[in-house]
């Protein structure tokens, strides 16, 4: 492995459509002040009736090759980190490699749940510094909107839809310094989507369920565990972490781990309150937007986290 991977420009789209907290007063039994105390979510977007992970990936891809000088003649691997894709079959990378207008090259979805886009970036690092491909489309997207029951309290107020995408090409220098990615299947019950397709209808319920103390608790003490190897292997301690950019699932999530591990809540990137939990998208979506509002800048040390249903967790870090 001769070369690195590095990011060279990154994009996002949220749909038009916002939700706010009030509206969701109208839906079930809850509050504003509830959903903002226990989660820090003031609102989040919603999809619109027949648009697809593959649309809002189409524009968070178009965002991130505008940044990086790309068009997507360069593009040879194209990797999408999604638990809602447009079908079963065929992958929403290849429906977004054909929107694109990319006919070279490899493409396919990866599934970690939330923790989806830190692994498809290692995933893709890989295949970069290897040799394999020169310039990937990393891309989280989702439309969470679309699995939610949306007469259950409990789980619908906390996510919304979005995209987030960045070219991660080939280079002399890092770029992305390490992958720690861990899973624990045994954790499967305490968050998950069970349904599934036979016979050409669904079979079990194909909405989101979840045991939030117990996410709560996993996700709190995976994330400190695995942000302190992740850093150790590396010979760095948080002092050199520029920016924090943690899954966005829960402000009391990223603000216990960061608390925990000594980061300035300065250092940690929040849009958590804005777009609610978008699931893969939100890392790649949280990146964009520190990158584009000056907060991330060239040069800096960022500490990427993704937690979510499996139960996956892992952490990338990077030089941005
Ligand atoms: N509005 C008003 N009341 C509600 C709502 C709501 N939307 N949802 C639940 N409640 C009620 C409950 O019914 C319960 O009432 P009761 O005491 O009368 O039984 C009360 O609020 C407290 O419920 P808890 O579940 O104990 O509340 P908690 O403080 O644990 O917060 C939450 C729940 C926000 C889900 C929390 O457990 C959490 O953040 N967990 C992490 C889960 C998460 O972020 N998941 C995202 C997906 S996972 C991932 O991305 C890593």
């Amino acid at each position: 492995m001769s070369t690195f991977a590095r990011i060279t420009g990154t994009g996002s789209y949220l749909p038009e459509k916002v939700v706010t907290n009030r509206e969701l007063e109208a839906i079930v039994e809850t509050s504003d002040e509830w959903i903002v105390a226990r989660t820090g979510i003031r609102e989040r977007h919603v999809a619109a009736d027949g648009q697809f992970a593959s649309d809002l990936a189409l524009e968070a891809c178009r965002g991130a090759l505008a940044a990086a000088g790309r068009t997507p003649g360069d593009v040879d691997l194209v990797v999408v980190a999604t638990s809602t894709p447009d079908m079963v079959f065929p992958s929403t990378a290849c429906l977004l490699q054909a929107k694109l207008g990319i006919t070279r090259g490899a493409a396919f979805d990866l599934q970690a749940v939330c923790s989806g886009f830190v692994y498809a970036l290692a995933t893709a690092d890989l295949f970069v510094r290897s040799g394999t491909f020169r310039c990937a489309l990393v891309v989280g997207s989702e439309v969470f909107s679309r699995i939610l029951d949306w007469t259950d309290r409990s789980t619908c107020v906390l996510f919304g839809d979005g995209a987030g995408a960045v070219v991660l090409e080939a280079a002399p220098e890092p770029g992305i310094l390490s992958s720690h990615l861990r899973a624990d299947g045994r954790y499967a019950s305490i968050l998950n989507t069970p349904g599934h397709v036979c016979g050409g209808a669904i079979q079990g319920d194909p909405t989101l369920k979840m045991d939030g103390g117990a996410v709560f608790k996993l996700a709190v003490r995976v994330l400190e565990e695995n942000a302190r190897e992740a850093l150790a292997a590396n010979g760095l301690s948080v002092d050199d972490v520029d920016a924090y950019i943690a899954h966005q699932a829960n402000i009391r999530i990223i603000s216990h781990v960061a608390k925990k591990l000594g980061i300035p809540e300065e250092r940690c990137i929040v849009t958590v309150d804005r777009h609610a939990n978008t699931s893969a998208a939100s890392v790649p979506l949280a990146l964009d937007v520190a990158v584009r509002d000056g907060r991330v800048r060239r040069g800096q040390t960022l500490l990427l986290q993704g937690v979510g249903g499996g139960f996956t967790w892992g952490s990338v870090i990077l030089k941005y």
